[in-house]
């Protein structure tokens, strides 16, 4: 049984995802064993609740360093064995020793395609809003290993998503949620769950 620990912050549709994904059997022998929100009304701990999934809160303003706070969500994780997290709009920056103990068993969803409109302030509304400024015609979904540096880790699955004239954020928001998001983050936890995920160097190759 793979054991999944979720970091989350705000509405939690993709760890909603997930969760279905694991119910449906797409996802083979594995359980959400804890979720984690740095935000203490966060949706997405709701639907944890509503799963009958362990839940709690951990926040930063609780910690004067971010180290330490960044150890109590690893001694949460550990303490329930976790073995794969998932960072499912977790609006917080993790430091380096955060990833000693989980080196490429930590993944994100980011909603577009790496390395374009990524990195330190590309979060929420203001990736879609750079994306329509630029006037992309494609955007899309990535998800990641998690490494030190943001957005910047091994990329597992991408999918590309049409800009269609007269979008808002908004708008584009949903639709890469709708199309992409919410596909590829579970296929990409079915993956790991199936042991078919190798990471060799920046590459994650993906098995037969
Ligand atoms: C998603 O757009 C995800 O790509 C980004 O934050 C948003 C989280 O939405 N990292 P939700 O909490 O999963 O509904």
């Amino acid at each position: 049984m793979l054991r999944i620990g979720a970091l989350v912050s705000g509405g939690g549709t993709n760890l909603q995802a997930v969760m279905n994904a694991i119910d449906s059997g797409l996802i083979p022998d594995a359980e959400i064993s804890i979720v984690i929100s740095n935000k203490k009304n966060a949706f997405a701990l709701e639907r944890a609740t509503n799963a009958g999934i362990e839940n709690v809160v951990i926040q930063r303003k609780n910690f004067s360093k971010s180290e330490d706070f960044d150890r109590a969500l690893a001694d949460e994780l550990r303490s329930r064995n976790v073995e794969l997290i998932l960072l499912a709009g977790f609006m917080s920056i993790l430091g380096p020793s955060f990833f000693e103990h989980y080196e490429n068993r930590v993944m994100n969803i980011h909603p577009a395609l790496i390395p374009a409109f990524s990195g330190p302030g590309y979060y929420g509304l203001k990736v879609h809003e750079a994306v329509l400024e630029y006037g992309c015609k494609i955007s899309g979904a990535s998800v990641h290993f998690v490494t030190p540096e943001v957005d910047a880790g091994p990329l597992i699955l991408q999918k590309a998503v049409v800009v269609e004239s007269g979008d808002t954020a908004e708008i584009l928001q949903k639709r890469i949620m709708e199309e992409a998001e919410w596909q590829i983050y579970p296929e990409a936890v079915r993956l790991f769950a199936l042991g078919k995920l190798r990471v060799d160097g920046h590459q994650v190759i993906i098995k037969k």
